[in-house]
């Protein structure tokens, strides 16, 4: 049978174009349907490629996706943070091109029994692996102290009416504990004076993206990819990294920036003695988005930031 995913990859030959001349090892740490993997597979037909995705969901559809590439691919349900240990015990691989197409991706988001759509009826779920999450939003929402769910509100949505929000749903949840997304759409709504909702954004959509930051610990395993990047890129190598929010973004571009110029020395002095040497340069100054054509086919991209670096030295 086969498995239905419902999925368009996005600022797809642009990532292709960023790959390195004649690559050999791939790397795509968010197979999602497969689409990067298989374009990329289809421009370096002798290359290898892993990938990782923590949804199982995803890595059966990619592995349907790449049937033909069976022998030259190896795809695991595994999360960035499992990274280091998998590594380990693969003897330390090397690759060319690292690829991170990170969030959701359109089928995660259009099945209501996941919880992460607003639009859609649906427990509140959010984990991208509920084959080992145990902790949903539902769990955060009607356990969380009000402190801990402002901050997830104001840190992970930059909600300014977070104290509000939180202030229903401690209300609520006294009443009977929270169950399902439109019943927290709801409840959001009547949170924020109708004149004051920005027009065109839903009023629920920065508490929905905050709660999944959350119940998944996005910011963080973003961190750890970041981290084991350098140690997995051959010299030469790259790392494309698409985010759909300004806080991944974010931490993106501050990554780059410091590999690409690590120096902590005071600027007044004349010649570096902190002795950190920069690991190669930023190709992308601005983030590639994605073209007019590509945000009217598919409207999903049109909050995509794409940004890529090229290691000249490898961290060991
Ligand atoms: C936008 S989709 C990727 C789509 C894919 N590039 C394609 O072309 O079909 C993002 C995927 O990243 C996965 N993901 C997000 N965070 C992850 C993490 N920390 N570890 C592993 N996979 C992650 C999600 O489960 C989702 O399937």
């Amino acid at each position: 049978m086969k498995t239905q995913f419902e999925h368009v990859s996005v600022l797809l030959e642009e990532v292709v174009d960023f790959a390195p001349e004649a690559t050999q090892a791939i790397l795509d740490c968010t197979l999602g349907g497969g689409g990067h993997s298989k374009r990329l597979l289809e421009k370096f037909p002798e290359a290898t490629l892993f990938g990782i995705d923590r949804d199982g969901f995803a890595v059966k559809a990619s592995t349907e996706c790449l049937q033909r590439y069976t022998a030259q691919t190896r795809l695991n349900q595994a999360n960035f943070s499992d990274l280091p240990s998998i590594f380990s015990k693969l003897g330390e691989p090397l690759f060319d091109y690292i690829v991170a197409d990170i969030g959701l991706s359109s089928e995660q988001l259009a099945r209501p029994e996941r919880g992460f759509s607003f639009m859609q009826e649906g427990p509140l779920d959010m984990r991208m692996d509920p084959d080992h999450q145990q902790i949903t939003a539902a769990n955060l929402l009607n356990n969380a102290g009000e402190q801990e769910l402002i901050s997830i509100l104001r840190n992970y949505g930059e909600e300014r009416f977070a104290r509000k929000i939180v202030g229903k749903i401690l209300a609520s949840r006294h009443i009977k504990p929270l169950e399902s997304t439109t019943e927290l759409t709801e409840l959001i709504s009547s949170s924020i004076p109708r004149k004051l909702q920005k027009k065109g954004l839903n009023p629920a959509t920065l508490t929905f993206q905050a709660l999944r930051i959350a119940v998944n610990n996005e910011l963080q395993e973003l961190e750890d990819l970041l981290k084991q990047a350098p140690l997995r890129i051959k010299s030469g190598g790259r790392l494309a990294v698409i985010s759909f929010h300004s806080l991944e973004d974010r931490i993106v571009k501050q990554q780059f920036r410091k590999w690409e110029n690590p120096c902590v020395c005071p600027t007044d002095l004349p010649y570096c003695i902190c002795g950190k040497k920069s690991l190669g340069r930023v190709l992308t100054r601005r983030p590639v988005n994605a073209s007019k054509k590509e945000v009217a086919d598919n409207p999903r991209s049109r909050s995509a930031h794409l940004r890529v670096f090229a290691f000249e030295k490898t961290v060991s």
